[in-house]
């Protein structure tokens, strides 16, 4: 058995020595080391032998084995790193940095409307949500707009059905909130809505927030005091602010209120029609029409509601020239937000 482990040594040694790829590796390892290697044939041969001799006989196979498992480890380090050295010619470079996706970021609208919700959230308003495809109803007749009330027109309605529409405003959700909840109440609403309308400063889906302010003694100071309050928040400074009476039929007195034209300060240009002056809401005193339909006594309480349109407010701030730059998707507008 001596002989027998020093000429499988030798054998294994000289068969180590020629080996040439990973590939050879592997073989040479089943065939000396593996369960149903050489070497795994001697050891359980190491059963029949005398017992005086079993002790020498281990050893000296121990210390074989052990030999060539060393021996067998340096070569098989030196034919993996030959191998990669080989492969790197032709191969990616694992040298240069990693590529990070890159992070998608919130678009423009959702970032104003996120920070509209925030600032009136701050001031005391919770938020309410309401359906986009609405009935004739809430949109209009609950809103002191009957049928065949000339300020329908003005709405560019989509209609889904006979007296089911794409919401042409938030409005309907002064309605919805005052029925389901008693004054006082402090609530806005955001949404999408819908008007068949295009141009450099209106698209056919945009957005609003609708705010309604409910309680005893509310005048139209608090009005002018939440929404100068708002403006200053948004734009982090003391902008042009211009109320300007105007006319809805679920508001009384209304008024539309401008901000100055960021994009000329004031001077006049394309964006605000050469007036100096951009629209961003429309707002008023509620009409007391609307507190009876609602079920509140207007000798109680008054209150104001407004409505704010968001992407006139991000043209503004981001000093966009044109509405529809908003859907258009493109990545290179997109990316500097
Ligand atoms: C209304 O929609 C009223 N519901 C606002 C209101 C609420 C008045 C509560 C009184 C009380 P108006 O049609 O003016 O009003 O629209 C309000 C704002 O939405 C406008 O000032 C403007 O900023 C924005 N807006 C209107 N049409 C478009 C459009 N097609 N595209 C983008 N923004 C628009």
């Amino acid at each position: 058995m001596e002989n027998e482990l020093q000429s499988l040594e030798a054998e294994a040694k000289k068969s180590l020595s020629n080996l040439e790829d990973v590939k050879q590796l592997e073989e040479f390892r089943i065939q000396y080391l593996g369960r149903k290697g050489q070497f795994s044939t001697i050891m359980r041969s190491l059963g029949s032998v005398p017992a005086e001799d079993k002790p020498r006989l281990g050893q000296l196979a121990n210390s074989v084995k052990s030999e060539i498992e060393k021996l067998f480890e340096e070569k098989s380090q030196n034919l993996h790193r030959q191998s990669a050295q080989a492969s790197s010619g032709s191969g990616p470079d694992l040298t240069l940095p990693g590529r990070c996706p890159a992070p998608g970021t919130l678009h423009p609208i959702t970032k104003v409307m996120q920070e509209t919700c925030a600032i009136f959230e701050s001031l005391g308003f919770s938020v309410a949500e309401g359906p986009d495809v609405e009935v004739d109803y809430y949109n209009f007749e609950a809103l002191n707009i009957p049928a065949h009330h000339p300020a329908r027109d003005m709405h560019d309605t989509f209609y889904v059905g006979d007296s089911v529409l794409l919401r042409t405003h938030t409005s309907p959700m002064q309605a919805r909130v005052m029925e389901s909840q008693d004054p006082p109440l402090r609530v806005i609403a955001p949404g999408k809505v819908y008007r068949c309308d295009s141009d450099i400063t209106h698209t056919p889906m945009f957005h609003q927030v609708e705010g309604v302010l409910v309680d005893k003694g509310i005048s139209f100071a608090d009005l002018k005091g939440i929404l100068t309050v708002f403006t200053q928040k948004m734009f982090d400074k003391d902008l042009a602010l211009r109320f300007r009476p105007s006319f809805f039929p679920f508001t009384e007195p209304s008024a539309e209120v401008d901000i100055a034209c960021v994009m000329c300060n004031g001077v006049g240009c394309r964006v605000c029609k050469k007036t100096g002056w951009l629209e961003i809401l429309g707002s008023g005193m509620i009409d007391p029409e609307v507190f009876k339909k609602v079920g509140y006594d207007p000798d109680v309480y008054s209150g104001f509601a407004f409505g704010l349109g968001i992407e006139r407010i991000a043209m503004l701030k981001y000093g966009i020239d044109d509405i529809r730059l908003f859907y258009e998707n493109d990545q290179r507008f997109l990316s500097q937000f």
